[in-house]
């Protein structure tokens, strides 16, 4: 395979962390970048970007895909069931390279699919995307973590930098790798740069990876303020978040994510359950210190 890609399609590049790796892809300038949104998408991109439409039919999609070498896909949970048929259009269309929309958790790991609801379509979509190696279609999964700057900002990961609140589980000791959005697009603009390298794999990346204790000092130390301190258990979180989602309700997703990141046997520390792909990837080192006081301090880090 040729070491080159050069035209770039993302989809869901207005999304949570599309937007992410939709700028930092710009920003490279490696690439002729462009995006494949819905018809009823109200997003805004400035007019240098070609904007494919698409209603999801085969006949659009595979239309959009040609003379493209690889598609980045970062579809939401409420896409994320069209990812199938946009990676047979990635086939019929002869496009080299897919990114699927992974980003998160170590879905290669049996007890993290089984706990959140839609991390079983995400392994069929992996399944199905190996499935096409034959037919030419070449792939790389990145796992980053839960997302530390969007996660502070959202309480994702227990931690709220605007009510300065945390919510540690299990005694706060174990630690887990977590990226920042910017090291996500690092990312996708390194495996795309390096596709040879890259190739058929699934690749794990951090900023860092570190204890919620760790996390807790260094918000603590960067904002000045004691943190008021909720202590739980990860086994709680479970039982509480099953029982939420059932009803319905999103607050429990939130707290099934929270529980993988932080729970014992999620395979969630990428220094010893995974192998760390940063320095293949050529990603400049970003450390909690600096993050923090960067999220502090209001600065894009
Ligand atoms: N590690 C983490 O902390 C973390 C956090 C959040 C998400 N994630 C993962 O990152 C990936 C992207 O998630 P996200 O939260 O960024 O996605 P999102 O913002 O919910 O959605 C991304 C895009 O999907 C497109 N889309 C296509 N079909 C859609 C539909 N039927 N309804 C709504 N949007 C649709 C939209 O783009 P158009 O309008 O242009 O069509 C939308 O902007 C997912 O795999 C998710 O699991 C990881």
């Amino acid at each position: 395979m040729a070491d080159i890609i050069k035209n770039v399609v993302i989809i869901g590049a207005s999304g949570n962390l599309g937007a992410s790796i939709f700028k930092a892809l710009v920003a490279s300038n490696r690439f002729t970048i462009s995006v494949l949104t819905r018809p009823e998408s109200t997003h805004i991109y400035a007019p240098d970007i070609k904007i494919l439409q698409s209603d999801y039919s085969e006949l659009s999609l595979v239309d959009a895909f040609h003379g493209q070498d690889a598609v980045v896909s970062a579809l939401g949970a409420a896409g994320l069931a069209d990812e199938i048929k946009v990676i047979d259009a990635c086939v019929k269309a002869g496009v080299k390279r897919f990114i699927p929309s992974e980003y998160g958790s170590n879905s290669k790991n049996a007890k993290a699919t089984a706990l959140i609801p839609f991390f079983g379509l995400k392994a069929q979509i992996n399944a199905h995307l190996k499935a096409q190696e034959v037919n030419g279609l070449t792939w790389t999964g990145i796992a980053a973590g839960p997302m530390f700057d969007w996660g502070v900002n959202t309480g994702l990961i227990g931690f709220n930098i605007h009510t300065k609140e945390a919510l540690i589980f299990d005694g706060g000791n174990r630690r887990f790798s977590t990226s920042n959005l910017s090291q996500l697009g690092n990312a996708v603009v390194a495996v795309l740069s390096k596709p040879t390298t890259t190739v058929n794999q699934y690749l794990y990346i951090d900023s860092f990876t570190a204890s919620q204790n760790e996390i807790l000092v260094a918000l603590e130390s960067a904002t000045g303020k004691k943190w008021a301190v909720t202590k739980s258990t990860t086994e709680a979180a479970v039982t509480e978040g099953r029982a939420l989602f059932a009803k319905g309700d999103f607050s429990g997703l939130l707290l099934l994510l929270k529980a993988n990141f932080l729970g014992e046997g999620y395979g969630s520390d990428f220094t010893k359950d995974a192998k760390l792909s940063n320095e293949i990837l050529g990603l400049p080192s970003q450390d909690l210190a600096s993050t923090v006081s960067a999220l502090a301090k209001g600065e894009a880090i």
